[in-house]
Formats: C-alpha cells, structure tokens, sequence
C-alpha cells in the first residue's frame, strides 16, 4: 500500500517536471508562455507554483512516463492516462497546467486550463489513491509558511496566482468543490482567521454562505469579502492595485454583516415584508451565537442598521432560543 502510494507519488513528480520541460523547452509550449503573459504571470510565479503545458500529443507523457519503468495500470492510478496497451490516452492535452500540491509540497494532481475557448474550461485529476480533493486547498504548500496570520479563500487557481504575486501569499482555493470540513481543519492547524473572497457572483455568493458554518463549527473565525466592480479577486488586483485590495481585507464583514447584505439586496429592504423577512432570518442566526455577550453586541448592531428597536429584536431573538431548546 506504502509501496504503491509512493510510485504514484514519483509519478505525478515526473509528470510535473515533464510538463514543465513542455512549457519551457519547447515550441508548442511558446504558446502557453503567451497565454502567461497574457494573464500578467510572471517567470518567478510561474516557477514558484511549478505551472507547464500538456502537449497536444495522443500519449506523450505516457510513453515518457514508462520510459522511467512505470506500468500501465500505476500510470492510470495516479490519473494521468486512460486505457491501455495501444490504446492508452493522455488525459491532458493542450492545456496549461496546476500541478496541485498537499501540504508538505508533493505534487499529487493537475488542473489543467484550456487556453481560449473549449469545454470543460479546467479539466481535473479524477480523486486517486493519492488525491483527494475533499483535504487539499490549492496552494496550501505555500500559504502554511505565511505570516499574515490569517488565509484568504479565493475559487480559482488564477486567484491564488495573482494574490500570491501581488504579495499575499496566504491565498488557497478550495479545488472547484464547496469547502469541505477536511480543508477547514487543514486551515485550522495553521491559522485562526479566515477570508472567503469568492467570486461576484451568485453561485460565489452561496459557496460563501454555505462555507460560512462549516469553518465556524470548526472553530475558525470568518470574515466575508465581497469584490465591488470586478468578477473574481484575479480581475480586481490586475485593474486596482495591492493597496486597495489590503483595504477591501480590513474591511470584510462579520458573516451576520454579510448575511445582512446578501438578504437586502435579496429581498429588498424598502417595504416592509421583505424587511421582515430579512430580520427573521437574521434573527435566527443571531440566535446561533452561543456567546451570550457577543449575541447582545450583534443584536444591538443589526437593530440599528436595520432601523428596528434593539428590545423587539432581542424578544425575536429570545423566542427562537426558547423554541429550539
Ligand atoms: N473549476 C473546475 N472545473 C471547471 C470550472 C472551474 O474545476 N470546469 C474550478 C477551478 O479550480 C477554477 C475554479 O473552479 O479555478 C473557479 O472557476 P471560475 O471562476 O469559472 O474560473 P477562474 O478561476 O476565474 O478561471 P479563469 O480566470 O482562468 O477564467
Ligand atoms: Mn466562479
Ligand atoms: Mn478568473
Ligand atoms: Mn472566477
Ligand atoms: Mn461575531
């Protein structure tokens, strides 16, 4: 078993060097250098986060492969190939790659991105002896070693690129899956407070909201940040600059805060059914806070931002305490 996760290990080791042979050393791969430049990456990023190119060739890393004496089916397991014997099939072809790293820095999957048009934008690992998705965060190998204190969660490998060169190397993503337990716990070894920066979206929106209890029953703090004017936190730092997206940071709201929003421009705050609507939601998550102190200094808040009488919230609050035990 130790044996074999460790082949694959070398394998997916080997196929990261190979397609960074491919993008650096060779004339197909002038493409994908292109395709950096285009999205502003630089040579010292690139290198860092070890991206390359997978060839337009029907079974090229796989030959490369068992030239260094791995077999069919441990060159499959660690889901680089499909099939077998004549018929063996790359599963990355002409795409730019993200190799994906655990924690301690071993290569254990790709992310691969069609440069222009095509389908499926990013083609992933399939889940393998070695990688599961479920307990990874992309870019996790460096963030751990950040100073920042806190890790920012963005949704995409360009992201966490881009925060990383413009100095914030605490960015992860969590790998195109909603953020599990198992990556809130791997966040909880290193930090305490936690960022969601996800897309402007509404499927961001919900990833957040539904991101928000699964850090918090882990014990982590969270903030939410919100992108104004630009689709994901990549288009923000290429148009702003570093200082205005440390100034976006500080101002991050407490998810009740967020909460607030979201449901506002939801349901709309100006007549009066969708204002109660929206105060019996934020009701219930008030009542959510177990610390009875920190519950009062939020009632206060949210009354007054939402223009209502602090004691009649507070009743509110008070009777769905009653109610769920
Ligand atoms: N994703 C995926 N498979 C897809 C689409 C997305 O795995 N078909 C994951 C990728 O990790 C991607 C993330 O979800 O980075 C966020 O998706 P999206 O916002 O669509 O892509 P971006 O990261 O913004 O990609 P880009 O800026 O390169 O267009
Ligand atoms: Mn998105
Ligand atoms: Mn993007
Ligand atoms: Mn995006
Ligand atoms: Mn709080």
């Amino acid at each position: 078993r130790l044996m074999r996760r460790n082949r694959l290990l070398e394998i997916t080791t080997e196929a990261a060097r190979y397609f960074y042979y491919q993008l650096t050393r060779t004339e197909q791969g002038k493409h994908a250098l292109g395709y950096l430049d285009s999205r502003k990456v630089t040579e010292e990023f690139r290198r860092r986060f070890g991206l390359g190119y997978a060839p337009i060739s029907r079974d090229g890393l796989y030959r490369f492969l068992q030239s260094k004496g791995y077999g069919d089916d441990e060159i499959r397991g660690a889901g680089l190939s499909n099939g077998g014997g004549e018929k063996v099939y790359d599963r990355f072809f002409n795409r730019l790659m993200f190799p994906i790293f655990d924690a301690q820095g071993r290569a254990i999957a790709f992310g691969g991105r069609v440069m222009g048009s095509g389908e499926p934008k990013y083609l992933n690992s399939p889940e393998t002896e070695i990688f599961n998705k479920r307990k990874n965060l992309y870019g996790m190998q460096i963030a751990k070693k950040s100073r920042r204190g806190k890790i920012l969660v963005v949704e995409g490998y360009m992201d966490v690129l881009s925060l990383h060169q413009a100095g914030f190397d605490n960015a992860v993503a969590s790998l195109g899956t909603a953020l599990t337990k198992e990556q809130a716990l791997l966040m909880k070894k290193y930090v305490s407070d936690v960022v969601l920066i996800y897309d402007s979206d509404q499927a961001g929106t919900k990833a957040a909201q539904r991101a928000i209890p699964i850090l918090e029953d882990t014990g982590l703090y969270v903030k939410v940040l919100r992108i104004p004017g630009y689709k994901d936190p990549d288009e923000f730092i290429k148009n702003k600059s570093r200082e205005e997206f440390e100034a976006l940071i500080q101002e991050a709201l407490d998810p009740i805060d967020f909460e607030m929003v979201v449901l506002n421009s939801q349901t709309g705050a100006d007549t009066v059914e969708g204002k109660v609507k929206t105060l019996k939601a934020l009701a219930q998550r008030l009542s959510e806070i177990s610390n009875p102190l920190e519950r009062e200094l939020h009632i206060r808040d949210v009354a007054q931002k939402m223009q209502v009488d602090e004691q009649s919230l507070k009743r509110e609050v008070d009777e769905i305490q009653r109610m769920s035990g």
